[in-house]
């Protein structure tokens, strides 16, 4: 696996200090109360499930399958719900994880659902941000890393389905994705 990388962005030992101030910051900010985290699948399970352990409060965790890319590297512009039943989220503040904010289409078609079925409020945290123009005008509260505007693999996000049990952040070689 190691082979199919080109150079790794962000290493293991960084990203989980960077998870301790973000989890520190979402302790801090997040009023008493009942919060519902939601993991977008699969993309997001990595990084959720190492960020929710450092946040030392209760929780319940719902998971959504939505899909915008489709398996290749650009995205298809359109966001798909993927399951039968949604979860409920009415007056309760909604905790929205995924792994990169890339167009935007994705958490912001997402936090409108949330937000029609009678959440009280949304809030958002992805581990990565590129650094481009949106699709849409949305924006994460929580934003672990920014990073440029090219393809990345590991921590959860994947290309094909593969790669994402990488431990650290990294760029493909241009031989597999060509
Ligand atoms: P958006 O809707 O364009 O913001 O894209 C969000 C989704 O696209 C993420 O949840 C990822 O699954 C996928 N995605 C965007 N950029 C990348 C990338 O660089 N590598 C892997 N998946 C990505
Ligand atoms: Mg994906």
């Amino acid at each position: 696996m190691r082979n199919d990388i080109e150079r790794v962005l962000i290493d293991e030992e960084v990203i989980e200090k960077r998870l301790d101030t973000m989890a520190a910051e979402i302790e801090r900010n997040f009023p008493e109360g009942p919060l519902v985290v939601i993991i977008l699948l699969k993309g997001a399970l990595v990084f959720a499930a190492d960020l929710l352990r450092r946040v030392p409060r209760v929780l319940e965790i719902e998971c959504l399958n939505v899909a915008s890319y489709h398996g290749g590297v650009e995205s298809s512009g359109r966001v798909d719900f993927l399951d039968r039943h949604f979860p409920e989220v009415r007056g309760h503040h909604v905790l929205l994880l995924d792994d990169i904010l890339d167009t935007g289409r994705t958490l912001h078609a997402v936090k409108e659902r949330l937000l029609e079925e009678g959440a009280e409020a949304v809030h958002t945290a992805v581990l990565l941000a590129k650094d481009k123009q949106r699709a849409e005008e949305v924006s994460a509260d929580y934003v672990g890393f920014e990073i440029g505007d090219e393809f990345v693999v590991g921590y959860g996000l994947d290309y094909q389905g593969k790669y994402r049990n990488l431990p650290y952040v990294g760029v493909l070689k241009l031989s597999v994705t060509h």
